[in-house]
């Protein structure tokens, strides 16, 4: 059995005083948002539990979906990079970026430069990139692209899904289990027109095509289970909320996910096991399991 870990949109703050000059574009806007409601509702103290209780769970890998930052501020980027140290070694942690990672253009190649290591394939690559750790195949895909005020929208781009196209295929062939790492859902949430994957669509015709056994993302800081058209039945495609939310109206509470992989291609089994923070009990507890696949 392989244990998987997975969390997303830490959004670590408080966010460093940034010179003025630093505000003059789409930051300040996020500045004022966050100081408006995002800091109430992250906290680093529900964001250490989560990792010392997945931490304890053991997993052989875990997959992080982005938005560790919140206005792409150099001190930020900094930050992040030594608290996915904590997390764990380039080796045992996957990242790809969120929107928030590349906040505007002058900020867009900051996550690599900072994070590159946990961004890279088994054999270098950058996105799209394949990492193997036992029975599981990870491909890391990027979204993060800056855009205007008010827009949190992502695209992957012709060039990523052609290769992405290329990985899903020549891995169908192989005794893995393939898993999607992408911080935007790959069908827009109802309102959420201007935080929605503008080429998700593209994306469901390659998994369409190809297949994948799992997909994993963040940025709607949600619980959330799609079913995926798949060559041979349905796609399992999971949301996780944000890894640092405090229990509130706003969004939903911190969690995490860790996925029970075992098996061989056509006879699968994966078991889902979500953990949270919840009124009423101590700490981070089992929210609820189940099988996914077989
Ligand atoms: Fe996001």
């Amino acid at each position: 059995m392989f244990l998987l870990a997975h969390l997303s949109d830490p959004h670590l703050g408080p966010i460093p005083t940034p010179p003025l000059r630093e505000l003059l574009n789409k930051r300040g806007l996020g500045l004022i948002n966050w100081y408006r409601k995002r800091h109430r509702h992250h906290r680093a103290d529900v964001l250490d539990a989560i990792v010392a209780d997945m931490h304890a769970q053991q997993p052989g890998h875990i997959a992080v979906t982005g938005d560790l930052v919140n206005i792409s501020l150099p001190a930020e980027f900094a930050r992040a990079a030594r608290w996915l140290e904590q997390v764990g070694t380039p080796a045992d942690v996957t990242l790809v970026p969120g929107n928030h990672d590349a906040y505007i253009r002058r900020a867009a190649g900051s996550a690599a430069q900072h994070w590159g290591d946990y961004m890279r394939g088994d054999d270098g690559a950058l996105f799209p990139f394949v990492r193997r750790r036992g029975p599981v195949a990870m491909i890391g895909l990027t979204t993060s692209l800056p855009t205007g005020p008010f827009m949190a929208t992502g695209r992957l781009g012709d060039d990523q899904l052609a290769r992405l196209g290329e990985i899903l295929g020549r891995l169908s062939h192989e005794p893995v289990f393939r898993v999607v790492l992408i911080h935007h859902p790959p069908i827009p949430s109802h309102g959420h027109y201007m935080k929605r994957l503008i080429d998700a669509p593209k994306l469901r015709a390659l998994l369409g095509k190809h297949g994948a056994e799992l997909l994993l993302h963040g940025h709607n800081h949600e619980q959330q289970l799609l079913w995926l058209d798949g060559p041979k039945g349905h796609i399992p495609a999971v949301g996780v909320p944000s890894a640092s939310a405090i229990i509130s109206r706003h969004d939903e509470p911190a969690a995490y996910n860790l996925y029970r992989i075992s098996g061989e291609p056509g006879a699968w089994t994966c078991e889902m096991v979500v953990r949270d923070l919840r009124a009423g009990h101590t700490g981070i507890t089992e929210l609820m399991r189940r099988p996914l696949i077989g």
